[in-house]
């Protein structure tokens, strides 16, 4: 929520009379129309968050005082997503992972190490790697059962992508049977636009009188989101294959092999792909695809590094939604020169009061950019960024824009530093810089301290809630959210579940109806009410309200908005405590710091005591407890479920000591969570098992003296072979 108005909201509403009203209620809602449209029906979003909500908010203003004004196709109680939202989803058979990213050669020459490291290789062991361009489309995963497509999904959340099989079929590239294929095989690559197809496209669309794309990625995701695959079919789509999900048989040896395998079965694959054995071979494709860039005659937005092996790979494995084995050099930002019209205070879910510069609209690498990030005051006080400054910005791929620096020269006569305010521009509330309990030293965040009392913390916490890795409500985004809430129809996140009730009660209305010049309900000709325009879209969103009644328990910890947890941390907890009431317990009773409640958190891996401390300081407020407790009569969080059940090792607190001869500590340690065991770093009354390899001292006495099951590291090997 930003704090500033801004320029939509042109005469205070107050002083508007009935005929300015209606003009104004014309012009903003054709604004809220088309910034709909182009965000979600053309993947080409035109105006900021805060500007939209700001348009909703002065509509919603206008409306309160012209009732008479409001118009049937307002878009001011309009509920549920709009129809690219149509798709069927498709749950795919291993999920659909993204790519960590190095931005120079050092980032490189440390994944290097990393991989390395994580395999225990010695100086003289080679670790060879792929070299390919990374392209810049959308990914789609193409199933083939008995060498037939059988489904075509988009990437979605990595779980869940949409099925867009028909409109894939339109795609030339994209091989409708193969022959000597494994028998379920799940080729994965990207979806792009070349260049010239994409002129080509651009200026049909201008000469038909209709809207251009910004780019060819926008170009390539619009026309294969198309409801009509005919209008796909027209489209100049291309594929190049490069990964795989699920396949019934191994396909190759090594990385370099599966794409020659590809190739066979009739794949596009990307010509400037190399095989390379030291980092500096590495180095030196990436500068020479880098200079072919240019003439390559599609988008690249880096160079994608991947271990050739695969028995490397698989022993690599994944943390978190990136597989350590690959990893993705980028291209550096593009550049633009601008003007820096005003910089505003944006205040987010956890009380960050953020800077945004607004700038004067400029393209970058073809987006148009209006805003950049200005992080914290830290940010504007190093870089000396003055309001009509002239600033040289960058963009990198989907990352906001930043102000990489000022141009002093440029700079007008008395022109004033920026005062950061010690004061919520939402609420009011003091801002203050926090301590970090782990390292004793002020944050350089500046947060509102008014809590839910702060309309933008309440607002973008319920905008977290609903969100993607969260709740993902289908029929329920951030926008309608948030209008929701200017509307006083949510207030927490609870009240989403209680809407269908409330509105079978009569005590809100969710629907929309003609009104006649009186500003009663229109009737047809037997005098009875027609029935509401929206109760489609109604039903659409209480059905998908319904869905989410249930949900996992990590979706459920992510979604409270706690302050350091986010998917990766919630999923954490969701493993170690296993249900909402084991959580929720264990985050009170750890309230006091060196309680065995306090002590059992910090020995999950990978949670130290500012997580803690976030967890804690969540659930000692008052608010924040009534919230959950609110949403649990209406919610079902799922028990997690171990990652592999049937391993022999799930849901055991295993702790490794000793030195491993056959694998590193850490491979040891991501193998051990992969099936499904908790990896802890002290020996406690609650381990189950510790794997002791020569050279174990106290951890093992200690083992020894509780009577935990002790095994060597061969021992280990045993249990979870499969
Ligand atoms: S490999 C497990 N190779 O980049 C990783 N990805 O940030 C599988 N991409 O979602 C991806 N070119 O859409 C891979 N040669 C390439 C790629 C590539 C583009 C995209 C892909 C992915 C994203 C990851």
């Amino acid at each position: 929520m930003t704090a500033k108005k801004s320029k939509t909201a042109a005469a205070p509403v107050g002083s508007l009379d009935e005929t300015q009203a209606e003009a104004e209620i014309t012009r903003v809602i054709a604004a809220i129309v088309a910034a709909d449209e182009a965000y979600y029906n053309e993947d080409r979003p035109e105006i900021s968050d805060a500007e939209y909500d700001a348009l909703r908010r002065r509509l919603l203003l206008v409306e309160k005082k012209f009732p008479k004004l409001k118009r049937k196709d307002s878009p001011s109680n309009k509920v549920g997503a709009p129809p690219s939202a149509k798709f069927e989803k498709a749950r795919h058979a291993a999920p659909m992972l993204s790519l960590d990213n190095a931005f120079n050669d050092e980032d490189v020459a440390d994944f290097a190490k990393r991989v390395r490291k994580f395999l225990g290789l010695g100086n003289d062991e080679t670790v060879a790697f792929t070299a390919e361009p990374k392209i810049d489309g959308l990914s789609l995963n193409l199933r083939y059962e008995a060498g037939v497509l059988k489904v075509a999904a988009t990437r979605g959340d990595g779980e869940v992508g949409e099925n867009v099989t028909v409109n894939a079929l339109t795609v030339a590239d994209i091989p409708k049977t193969l022959k000597n294929a494994p028998n379920i095989l799940e080729v994965r690559g990207e979806i792009y636009m070349a260049h010239a197809d994409f002129e080509a496209l651009n200026a049909g669309l201008e000469a038909a009188g209709e809207e251009k794309f910004a780019n060819p990625r926008n170009a390539a995701a619009g026309s294969l989101r198309q409801l009509d695959a005919a209008i796909t079919a027209q489209r100049p789509l291309k594929f190049f294959a490069y990964a795989w999900g699920e396949v019934s048989e191994d396909l190759a040896e090594t990385q370099w092999q599966a794409l020659q395998r590809f190739k066979k079965l009739a794949f596009e694959i990307n010509p400037f792909t190399k095989r390379c054995k030291t980092v500096d071979e590495v180095l030196s494709h990436y500068r020479k695809i880098e200079e072919t860039r240019a003439t390559l005659g599609y988008d690249i937005d880096g160079v994608v590094y991947k271990v050739d092996r695969l028995d490397y790979q698989a022993r690599l494995g994944f943390v978190s939604r990136h597989p350590r084995w690959a990893i993705a050099h980028k291209f550096p930002a593009e550049k633009a020169t601008t003007v820096l019209e005003d910089i505003e205070i944006q205040v987010g879910r956890t009380g960050k009061l953020t800077p945004v510069a607004r700038l004067k609209p400029v393209t970058v690498g073809g987006v148009v950019v209006s805003n950049a990030t200005l992080h914290n005051a830290d940010e504007i006080e190093r870089k000396d960024v003055r309001k009509g400054d002239t600033v040289v910005i960058q963009r990198a791929g989907d990352v906001i824009p930043q102000i990489v620096e000022v141009v002093k020269e440029k700079r007008k006569k008395g022109a004033r530093k920026f005062v950061f305010p010690d004061r919520c521009p939402v609420c009011d509330s003091h801002a203050v810089n926090e301590v970090n309990p782990a390292t004793g030293k002020a944050d350089v965040d500046r947060r509102c301290t008014g809590g839910l009392i702060c309309a933008a913390q309440a607002v973008e916490r319920l905008k977290h809630f609903v969100s993607r890795l969260a709740f993902d409500i289908e029929g329920l985004g951030e926008k309608q959210v948030a209008s929701f809430y200017e509307q006083e129809l949510i207030k927490e996140p609870a009240d989403i579940f209680t809407l269908k009730a409330r509105q079978e009660a009569g005590d809100i209305d969710l629907y929309r109806y003609d009104l006649d010049d009186d500003g009663e309900r229109k009737r047809d000709k037997s005098g009875n009410e027609k029935p509401p325009t929206n109760a489609k879209s109604v039903e659409n969103l209480f059905a998908g309200i319904e869905e989410r009644r249930k949900i996992s328990l990590e979706r459920f910890i992510n979604a409270l908005g706690i302050r350091h947890v986010g998917e990766t941390n919630a999923r954490l907890f969701a493993q170690h405590y296993g249900s909402i009431d084991g959580f929720y317990q264990a985050a009170v009773a750890a309230a006091k710091e060196g309680s065995p409640a306090y002590e059992d958190m910090l020995t999950i891996d990978g949670v130290g005591a500012l997580v803690a401390r976030g967890v804690i300081d969540f659930f000692e407020e008052p608010h924040n407890r009534d919230a959950v407790d609110n949403l649990l009569r209406e919610v079902t969080p799922q028990k997690a479920k171990a990652v592999a059940a049937s391993s022999a090792v799930a849901g055991k607190t295993v702790v490794f000591t000793g030195s491993l001869e056959t694998m590193t500590r850490n491979e040891a340690k991501a193998q051990a969570q992969a099936l499904g065991a908790k990896v802890a770093g002290s020996v406690s009354a609650k381990t189950d098992l510790v794997v002791a390899g020569p050279g174990a001292g106290s951890k093992l006495k200690k083992a020894e003296e509780l009577g935990v099951a002790v095994v060597s590291e061969q021992e280990w090997r045993a249990m979870v072979a499969h």
